[in-house]
């Protein structure tokens, strides 16, 4: 990638954007009124918007290695809290994707340095879902099942927070969880039974 061209790619981005609507940049200088928070990996492969088809202004977007939501990790909950309470987003999406090498990478014996307190509790989401992971012989089926695993856990992490809790109640708001698959393109809605979450966890989690 050369470091120029971004450059010239954004001079004909512009012109591009201009072609099709002449005030496009002065009503993107407006203001942001996103619907949908978007928490996904870090993955280069796994561009937010570009695989949904949107555009600027559309997603409120969060990225990570492994696509987490972790209760003490204090960007992504800003970005949460931020998203649900003040741009009052409609929806919310964990998008996991197929052969994420946070995954795989979370279940090496190996030492990662500042990575191991991240990728462990991708280990804890191995442990809660052993019984099923252990029954998988085939690794990459085994890795690719537990990126799901993990879209749900996440989605259940979002579902333990007060804000979710509380927009759920004053106005519907429901987290989905997705998975892309980076060996076709193709976007899966793993069908999060939100309410059902809810119910499991309420009993424990409950705070607003
Ligand atoms: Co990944």
């Amino acid at each position: 990638m050369n470091l120029d061209k971004v450059f010239d790619n954004n001079e004909k981005w512009i012109k591009d954007k201009l072609k099709v609507k002449d005030n496009y940049f002065e009503e993107l200088g407006k203001g942001q009124n996103p619907e949908l928070l978007y928490i996904g990996c870090s993955d280069s492969r796994v561009t937010a918007e570009e695989l949904m088809g949107a555009e600027p202004g559309e997603v409120f977007v969060h990225r990570n290695i492994a696509n987490m939501v972790i209760s003490i990790d204090l960007n992504v909950m800003s970005v949460l809290n931020y998203a649900v309470d003040h741009l009052k987003v409609k929806y919310i999406v964990v998008c996991g994707h197929y052969a994420c090498g946070g995954v795989k990478a979370a279940m090496q014996s190996a030492d990662l340095g500042i990575l191991n307190p991240w990728l462990r509790n991708i280990r804890d989401v191995y442990r809660i879902h052993k019984t099923e992971l252990n029954t998988i012989e085939d690794e990459d089926k085994k890795y690719d099942r537990l990126v799901e695993l993990n879209v749900k856990e996440q989605c259940v992490n979002l579902i333990k927070t007060a804000a979710v809790q509380k927009a759920y109640r004053e106005r519907g708001l429901k987290v989905h969880g997705w998975v892309f698959d980076v060996h076709t393109g193709k976007l899966i809605d793993l069908k999060i039974n939100f309410e059902k979450y809810l119910k499991d966890i309420m009993e424990i989690y409950h705070l607003d």
